[in-house]
């Protein structure tokens, strides 16, 4: 029976701290060992966003004591860890670089290989764990930072089929909750008051819904929120903003996936067609349960990773350190971190104004 490897993931990209170890079972199934994550909420929330400087402080404070947690939580000792693996990028860099350090100085000391991985690639493969996927499948990835629908060919190899222009959709939800007087990050919360309010009652922007492609746009429906929530004038009127946000996005979403499917069908003939829907906005259980209808009519077999492996963690870095062990892709210890670091990087950059779709 060969030794199945035991990776340790690092996740400090943005205002999680995490740390998991993982390893494979006999079937080759990745299981996860153990996930620490804490999360950063009360440190933002009275700032309404992510304070890049005190992140950086929180994760520096967190960071030993989670990584020591997460080994002691996996019944492992630190000796039996064959490879280290953190996150270098995209990220905020002062954030990045206290988890990418970390993971450098340990497994130099433990003298086993460093690992450098993207958070992106992350919530790519984040389906992976504890189940069987094999490639190709597309990928809708709706987070906090990326909304992009991908390709995703094999470790490493992936083709950007559309993303957003402007806002990513956690964006979107979080800037929605803030005008409700909802504190940082409020996308979670927009979704509970969704359910008490009437979806039809405002009819909100649906930016380029018939152009550009499957490429996606939320900054107009900031824009006419803000000019609605000024006559707010009770709880219901918050929970109608709510509801008709929402809808609105699914309606978004639903036609976009749509044109994703016709794309990824032109670039890949697959038997199997999978769709694999990751990142924090992939929570969202309205969201869920129209994607899933669109994939039984279309004949794609739906993933969604389970809820907590949604969000950011470090089980889901130590899954890329796993795939990139086996196929020894180590990194030097001079690894930088990397801000900006596209899952395609032939992809056109597709942001901001005279943007041409
Ligand atoms: O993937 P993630 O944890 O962090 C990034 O890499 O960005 O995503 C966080 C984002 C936040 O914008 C948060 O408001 C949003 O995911 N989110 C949700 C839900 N849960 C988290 N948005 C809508 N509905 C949810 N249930
Ligand atoms: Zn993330």
């Amino acid at each position: 029976m060969n030794k199945k490897p035991i990776i340790l993931g690092i996740e400090s990209s943005c205002d999680e701290t995490a740390a998991s170890i993982i390893t494979e079972n006999e079937q080759g199934i990745p299981i996860i060992l153990s996930s620490v994550v804490s999360s950063q909420v009360e440190v933002h929330e009275d700032f309404g966003g992510v304070v890049p400087e005190l992140a950086a402080r929180s994760h520096i404070e967190k960071i030993d004591w989670i990584v020591q947690r997460a080994i002691d939580d996996s019944g492992k000792k630190i000796e039996d860890i064959d490879a280290v693996a953190s996150t270098a990028g995209p990220g905020l860099i002062v954030c990045l670089s206290v988890g990418l350090s970390f993971g450098k100085s340990l497994a130099s000391s433990l003298n086993i290989p460093f690992i450098s991985v993207n958070h992106l690639e992350g919530h790519a493969l984040s389906p992976k764990l504890n189940s069987k996927l094999s490639y190709p499948y597309l990928l809708l990835l709706i987070s906090g930072g990326h909304t992009q629908f991908l390709a995703v060919n094999g470790i490493g190899s992936y083709k950007r089929l559309g993303t957003t222009i402007d806002d990513a959709l956690g964006e979107a939800f979080d800037k929605t909750a803030k005008l409700l007087g909802i504190k940082f990050p409020g996308g979670p919360q927009i979704e509970i008051l969704a359910e008490k309010g009437n979806p039809n009652r405002f009819q909100l922007p649906k930016p380029i819904f018939n152009k550009g492609g499957c490429n996606l746009s939320f900054a107009g429906l900031k824009t006419a929120i803000l000019k609605i929530s000024k006559d707010i004038k009770n709880e219901q009127d918050k929970f109608d903003i709510a509801a008709s946000f929402q809808k609105t996005i699914e309606d978004i979403l639903k036609k976009k996936t749509e044109i994703a499917f016709d794309e990824f069908k032109k670039i890949k003939t697959v038997e199997n067609k999978i769709f694999v829907v990751a990142g924090g906005v992939a929570a969202n259980k309205k969201i869920r349960s129209m994607l899933t209808k669109l994939c039984h009519k279309n004949n794609y077999k739906h993933i969604f990773p389970p809820i907590d492996l949604c969000g950011d963690n470090a089980a889901m870095i130590a899954m890329v350190g796993l795939e990139k062990f086996k196929i020894k892709q180590f990194s030097n210890l001079d690894y930088p971190a990397k801000p900006r670091w596209p899952l395609d990087e032939n992809a056109a950059f597709l942001k901001g104004a005279g943007v041409q779709l």
